[in-house]
């Protein structure tokens, strides 16, 4: 029996390191790089070119946007907000969730490069790639690679977005030359050969070094003690790392300590940063939240706090979180003045995928019996499943994300008399997302239910 183990990690702010994507697949054509996986999946109740429903609203794509890219990236949101909740049901109500969706799409993207058969299906529909309105699967890698152009390889570099991926293999066993080379091409992922056999520990230790090596050091112990052991086949790693400075900061001179009340437990003491701008906001009653989104400079992207009524509690919220739901909102923010409070935290999460993605359908590709990988090693072996996969992200939120110069902010003020103010006072838990704006992207999606330190 063969072990083969996937992780990944994400972790915002901090500093960036130099991101490369090979250089073809931003302007390459479907043509030009042949993507062809082991096997491919076919939808056997989608005709080819058919548009998928998109929710409650007409969608508009922008002109420059690719619309199967597009499309990627609401499968991409309807995965999250389903994890999210398989998430948020298996802990309590006063424990944060911070994760980035897209870094384990993009994982178990690449898996599914050598998956055939039911362990194939299962990825497609958990991850909702089969809702993406192309006749077969190996298009999902392609525009993944465009995806990820769009995402990591902007032109201004006001905030830093980037992303990594690796593969580490048995070094004893040969590695399927098609799957090494769509991996390569298609997610910038090599294939570093490490002695899992005869140095488990040490191969353990390396990965996890390199994982801290691409995010800046804020995520460092990925996997633990004992995953990797001399059965240990594949380990496949996607790092996501952004880090931005906020379009409009907070004067650190406004910053108090204030009380937050936590959902069940006794209030406590953060440092709750203020300011008064213009920023796109809205109060919804039927769904009674406030969502505010903050930009980061370059207003690519954004994050985007959801704070439920005074007298609601975060899990009624959660419980009507759908893709949908949260597409709905964003789409009704508009300008609007207002006072903003909004704590100053740090929060780490970890957690194994394994057991959600089983609640959630994946089941055949971690087990032994059902899994099937053929397209991993060459000879087409079919005793390779993955055992576990490991996540873990990291979040901090502050003053200015780093320092800022007076940044082109839209203060409208300066009327004598006193307007009555729109408030929005993240003293109570909130939910709270990072976002590509430009293809509507997730980029990383939790919860703040206890900030203070
Ligand atoms: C490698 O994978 C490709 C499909 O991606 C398959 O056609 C080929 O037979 C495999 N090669 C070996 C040596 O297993
Ligand atoms: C890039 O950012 C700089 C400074 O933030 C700004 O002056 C410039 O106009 C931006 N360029 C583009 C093409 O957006
Ligand atoms: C993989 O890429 C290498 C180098 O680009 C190339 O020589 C080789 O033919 C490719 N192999 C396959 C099976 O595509
Ligand atoms: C991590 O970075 C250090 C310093 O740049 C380098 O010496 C080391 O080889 C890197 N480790 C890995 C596993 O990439």
């Amino acid at each position: 029996m063969h072990l083969l183990l996937l992780l990944f990690a994400c972790t915002w702010s901090a500093v960036a390191p130099q991101h490369r994507l090979v250089e073809d697949i931003c302007t390459a054509k479907p043509r030009d790089i042949p993507v062809n996986p082991i096997c491919i999946y076919r939808n056997p109740e989608k005709k080819p070119q058919e548009g998928v429903s998109v929710g409650p609203e007409e969608e508009k794509i922008p002109d420059f946007t690719n619309p199967r890219v597009w499309e990627l990236s609401r499968a991409n949101s309807r995965f999250a907000a389903l994890f999210y909740k398989h998430l948020a049901d298996s802990k309590n109500d006063n424990e944060n969730i911070f994760m980035s969706p897209l870094s384990i799409s993009t994982a178990f993207a690449m898996t599914k490069l050598g998956a055939c058969g039911s362990t194939l299906e299962q990825l497609m529909k958990v991850f909702q790639f089969d809702t993406i309105s192309e006749k077969t699967s190996d298009q999902v890698h392609f525009f993944f690679a465009k995806l990820n152009c769009r995402l990591y390889k902007k032109a201004n570099k006001s905030s830093e977005l980037v992303s990594a991926n690796r593969l580490f293999g048995e070094k004893s066993l040969v590695f399927n030359e098609t799957y090494q080379n769509i991996s390569e091409v298609v997610y910038g992922a090599k294939l570093w050969p490490l002695n899992f056999k005869e140095k488990p520990e040490l191969s353990r230790s390396l990965i996890n070094e390199w994982i801290a090596n691409k995010t800046e050091r804020r995520i460092t112990d990925v996997i633990p003690e004992g995953a990797i052991n001399d059965q240990t086949v594949l380990v496949l790693v996607n790092t996501i790392y952004f880090k931005g400075h906020w379009k409009s900061k907070f004067r650190s001179e406004n910053t108090k300590l204030e009380k937050f009340f936590r959902a069940t437990a006794e209030p406590c003491f953060v440092p709750s940063m203020f300011q008064e701008a213009t920023f796109h906001y809205a109060s919804i009653p039927s769904s009674k939240v406030q969502v505010l989104e903050l930009p980061y400079k370059g207003e690519d992207i954004t994050m985007v706090l959801i704070l439920p009524f005074k007298d609601t509690p975060l899990v009624n919220v959660e419980r009507e979180l759908t893709s949908d739901s949260l597409q709905g909102w964003l789409n009704s923010l508009h300008e609007v003045t207002l006072s903003v409070y909004v704590p100053r935290f740090r929060i780490e999460d970890s957690f194994s995928v394994k057991e959600k993605l089983q609640q959630m359908g994946l089941e055949d590709l971690f087990s032994p019996q059902d899994a099937r990988l053929p397209g991993i090693v060459s000879g087409g072996r079919d005793d390779l499943y993955v055992s576990d996969a490991f996540h873990k992200a990291f979040l901090e939120v502050n003053e200015e994300g780093s320092e800022a110069a007076a940044a082109t902010t839209v203060v409208v003020m300066g009327r004598s008399f006193p307007m009555p103010k729109v408030v929005f006072n993240a003293n109570r838990p909130f939910l709270v997302l990072i976002r590509e704006v430009a293809i509507n992207a997730i980029l990383f999606m939790g919860r703040v239910t206890n900030p203070c330190p």
